[in-house]
C-alpha cells in the first residue's frame, strides 16, 4: 500500500537514509549487536511513527536484529516520500511501509490496519493510535502481543486513562517518560525543529517578535528558550493545576518568570503575540475569544499532539474567506478585518512537510536507541506474562543511552572517588 515506487525518490530516499546512518551513531551500534545476537528472530513488530529518514534507522535496526517489520505513519501529514519509496524497495517481506504523505483519515487508518494485518508480536507507537485500534477493532490479536513500546506524552496519557478504566491489556514501556528522552527529545528537539519549521514556512525573522509559547513543560522550556535565543520577546501561558504527567501549571509559571518570561493569561498573550505556539497535549487552547483579540498578521502554530490545540473550525467559522497562500501556511480573513496566518493546517509544525524536518537526527539518535533497547526487553518478556499496564524505561536503560551519546561526542566522565561514593552512602542511610 506504500506504493511509491518513483525510482528517483526511491535514489533521494536512500541518500537521506545514509545521511541519517552517518549521524545516528548510537543506533548504528545498536544495529551492530543486534546483527550478532538477531533478540528479534522470528518475532513481527508492528509500528505507527512518523515515516522519515531517522525512523528508517530505527526500522533496519529492528529488521537487521531478525524481525519482520510493518510500519505506518502515526500522523497524516509528516511521511517523507522519499524515505517511504527507498524503504519500500529495500527487503520487501522483510520491511514493509504503509505511508505517504498527506493522508486523508480514512487513508491513514487504512495503513494503521495493513500493519495490523501483518499480525505483529510487538507494537511500537507514537500517541497511541495502533494500540486503540488493535484494542477497538482487533481484540482477537491482543493474545498474539507480548508488548509494546510508546513514544510520547500524549501517548502515555491515553495510555494511562485505558489502564484506570481497566481497558488496557497489554504492557507498555512508557518510552516518552524516560529521563534521557523528554529531557532531550522533547526539550531540545521540539525546539529546535519547530522554531525551524516556522522560519522555513514563513521566511520571517523571530528577533523583535513577541512569541508565546502555550505550556511550559518538557517541550514548552525548549521552545521558550531557543526563542530567546534568537531575539524573541518570550511570553509563556500555563494553566492552574496538574494537567500533564509531571509538576503542576503554578509551578512551571514560576519556573518560567524566574527564567526571565513574561508569564501571561491567554487574553493578555493573545493581545500581544506575534507568533503563537502550542506544546500543551491538551485541546482548544487557542479559541475564538482568542482569535478575536489577535492582532493582524499574527501566525498561529502547533507542536503538540494531534491537529486540536488550535480551534481551528472555530477560527474558519469565524472568516469571510480562508486560502492557501504557500505551503503549509493558510490565511483566515476574519469578519472583523484582520488576517490570521495558521500554519501546517494547526499539526505538528516541526512534522508536517515541507516545511517540517523533524527532531535534530542526533536526538532522535537517542530516543530511538531507548526505543530498540526497550523493544529488546519486550521480546525477552516472551513467554513471561508481563503484567497488563504502563511500565517505565529501567533506569539501566536510561543511563546507558545518556551515556552512549556522551561517548559518541568524545565527552567521558570522571566516576566518583571511593571516599566520595561512602560519604554519598552514608547520607543516604540518615535519611
Ligand atoms: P508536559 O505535560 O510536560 O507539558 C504540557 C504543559 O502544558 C503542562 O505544564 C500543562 O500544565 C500545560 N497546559 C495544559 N493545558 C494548557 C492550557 N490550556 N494552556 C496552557 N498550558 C496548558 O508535556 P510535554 O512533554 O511538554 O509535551 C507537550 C505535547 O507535545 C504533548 O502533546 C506531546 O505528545 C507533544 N510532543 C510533541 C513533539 C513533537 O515532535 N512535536 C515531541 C514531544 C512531545
Amino acid at each position: 500500500m506504500s506504493k511509491i515506487k518513483h525510482p528517483e525518490l526511491a535514489a533521494r530516499g536512500r541518500q537521506e537514509l545514509a545521511w541519517a546512518e552517518s549521524h545516528m551513531p548510537v543506533l548504528m551500534d545498536i544495529r551492530k549487536e543486534f546483527i550478532k545476537t538477531q533478540p528479534f528472530k522470528g518475532l513481527k513488530i508492528g509500528i505507527a511513527l512518523h515515516l522519515e529518514k531517522k525512523t528508517g534507522i530505527l526500522l533496519r535496526t529492528l529488521r537487521d536484529g531478525g524481525a519482520t517489520v510493518f510500519g505506518a505513519s502515526c500522523n497524516p501529514n509528516t511521511t517523507d516520500d522519499a524515505t517511504v519509496a527507498a524503504l519500500a524497495e529495500e527487503s520487501p517481506g522483510r520491511l514493509e511501509v504503509f505511508a505517504w504523505a498527506g493522508q486523508t483519515n480514512d487513508e491513514y487508518y487504512e495503513c494503521i490496519d495493513a500493519v495490523l494485518d501483518g499480525h505483529p508480536n510487538i507494537v511500537i507507537d507514537d500517541g497511541c493510535d495502533l494500540t486503540m485500534r488493535l484494542h477497538e477493532k482487533r481484540p482477537a490479536q491482543l493474545k498474539e502481543i507480548i508488548g509494546a513500546c510508546e513514544e510520547t506524552t500524549t501517548g502515555i496519557v491515553r495510555l494511562k486513562a485505558m489502564q484506570k478504566d481497566g481497558a488496557l491489556k497489554l504492557p507498555v514501556y512508557a518510552v516518552n517518560n524516560a529521563h534521557s528522552k523528554y529531557l532531550l527529545d522533547n526539550q531540545f528537539g521540539t525546539a529546535q525543529s519547530a522554531i525551524e519549521a516556522i522560519m522555513k514556512a514563513t521566511n520571517t525573522i523571530i528577533a523583535g517578535k513577541v512569541a508565546v509559547v502555550y505550556g511550559y513543560g518538557w517541550c514548552g522550556r525548549g521552545a521558550a528558550s531557543r526563542f530567546k535565543g534568537l531575539g524573541a520577546q518570550v511570553g509563556v501561558v500555563e494553566v492552574e493545576g496538574t494537567l500533564g504527567p509531571h509538576e503542576s501549571g503554578q509551578n512551571r509559571a514560576l519556573c518560567a518568570m524566574y527564567e526571565g518570561y513574561r508569564v501571561m493569561n491567554h487574553k493578555e498573550a493573545a493581545a500581544v503575540g506575534d507568533i503563537f505556539l502550542t506544546v500543551t497535549g491538551n485541546k482548544h487552547v487557542i479559541r475564538a475569544e482568542h482569535f478575536e483579540l489577535m492582532k493582524d498578521g499574527a501566525i498561529l502554530c502547533n507542536a503538540g499532539h494531534f491537529n486540536v490545540e488550535i480551534d481551528e473550525p472555530a477560527l474558519r467559522a469565524m472568516s469571510k474567506k480562508v486560502e492557501e497562500v504557500k505551503d503549509n501556511i493558510t490565511a483566515y480573513h476574519l469578519k472583523n478585518g484582520k488576517t490570521l496566518y495558521l500554519l501546517s493546517e494547526g499539526r505538528l509544525v516541526n512534522l508536517a512537510r515541507p516545511s517540517g524536518q523533524g527532531h535534530p537526527m542526533e536526538i532522535m539518535d537517542g530516543s530511538f536507541a531507548i526505543q530498540a533497547l526497550c523493544c529488546e526487553l519486550v521480546a525477552k518478556s516472551k513467554g513471561k506474562k508481563l503484567a497488563p499496564g504502563v511500565m517505565d524505561v529501567p533506569k539501566e536503560i536510561d543511563d546507558a543511552t545518556a551515556a552512549r551519546i556522551l561517548k559518541t561526542r568524545g565527552i567521558v566522565l570522571d566516576k566518583p572517588t571511593k571516599e566520595q561514593v561512602a560519604y554519598a552512602e552514608e547520607w543516604k542511610e540518615g535519611t
